[in-house]
């Protein structure tokens, strides 16, 4: 049995106030019975002020990306090492917004993914295909080479401090979703895929679904067989609906 994953993605959105706000309320709504766990993915300059709010709550902390080096003349970059010091216990890598916007590569992404796992970070990678590909029947074959890609570089044990993260382009930010039957075939796809590595390592990974996920459409999604949580962009921005999403896990 998989525990459930909640992954709050704020991106490049909050400041001091906001941000100080929904964490608290967050903390106030958790429903003590409720068993999944939740991660905050907070923008850079606000980890630390998360980290001292989630102290003594069951939240950990993420960030949304990371350098590919581990320290040096990068400048305006953010290494593994400088996260864990923030508290962080996750990381976004991949997400389709940098891979998009910031021409990260299946390669850098790769990178990126064995330096979070060098530094005992959980990487979360995200891996979808967009409408183009959806099209043409292109799915599974775009999925197969962004994780292959990824697991060709690394020992599949590496994968067991990994999260995946499926979310199909054209359903982020969108407000369309995958039915929860098409995001169940992709996952099922993805843990076949790690299946070939390791049978354990498939078994027990966490594979989350994003794109336009809410209160209302979680628990669909959920109750999926191959769908382990959800990473959660616009609805994590208000504590009610991240709430009622993370209610939303009692499969
Ligand atoms: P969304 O974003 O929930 O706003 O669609 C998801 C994501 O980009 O991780």
């Amino acid at each position: 049995m998989r525990d459930l994953l909640i992954v709050g993605n704020w991106k490049m959105h909050g400041n001091t106030i906001m941000i100080s706000e929904l964490v608290d309320e967050i903390i106030d709504g958790l429903d003590a019975s409720s068993s999944c766990n939740l991660l905050l993915c907070s923008p850079f300059p606000y980890l630390g002020l998360v980290s001292q709010r989630i102290i003594n709550s069951p939240i950990s902390l993420g960030a949304q990306n990371l350098s590919q080096h581990t320290s040096g003349p990068y400048t305006g970059e953010v290494s593994a090492e400088m996260l864990k010091d923030m508290g962080c216990e996750y990381v976004i890598v991949g997400h389709s917004e940098r891979r998009e916007l910031m021409g990260e590569t299946n390669k850098i992404i790769a990178n990126k993914f064995i330096t979070a796992i060098k530094s005992h970070l959980k990487p979360i990678l995200c891996i979808g295909e967009s409408l183009d590909e959806r099209k043409q029947g292109m799915t599974t074959s775009v999925i197969s080479d962004q994780l292959n890609t990824v697991l060709n570089e690394i020992d599949s044990n590496d994968l067991s401090n990994a999260v995946i993260a499926y979310e199909p382009v054209w359903a982020i930010g969108t407000g369309l979703t995958a039915t929860p039957d098409e995001a169940q075939d992709v996952h099922a796809h993805i843990r076949a895929e790690i299946n070939k590595s390791s049978k354990k390592v498939a078994e027990n990974i966490q594979i989350l679904y994003g794109g336009s996920v809410n209160g209302n459409n979680a628990g669909s999604l959920f109750s999926m067989p191959d769908i382990d949580g959800g990473l959660i962009g616009g609805a994590s921005l208000t504590s009610l609906e991240f709430l009622s999403i993370a209610k939303a896990t009692n499969k």
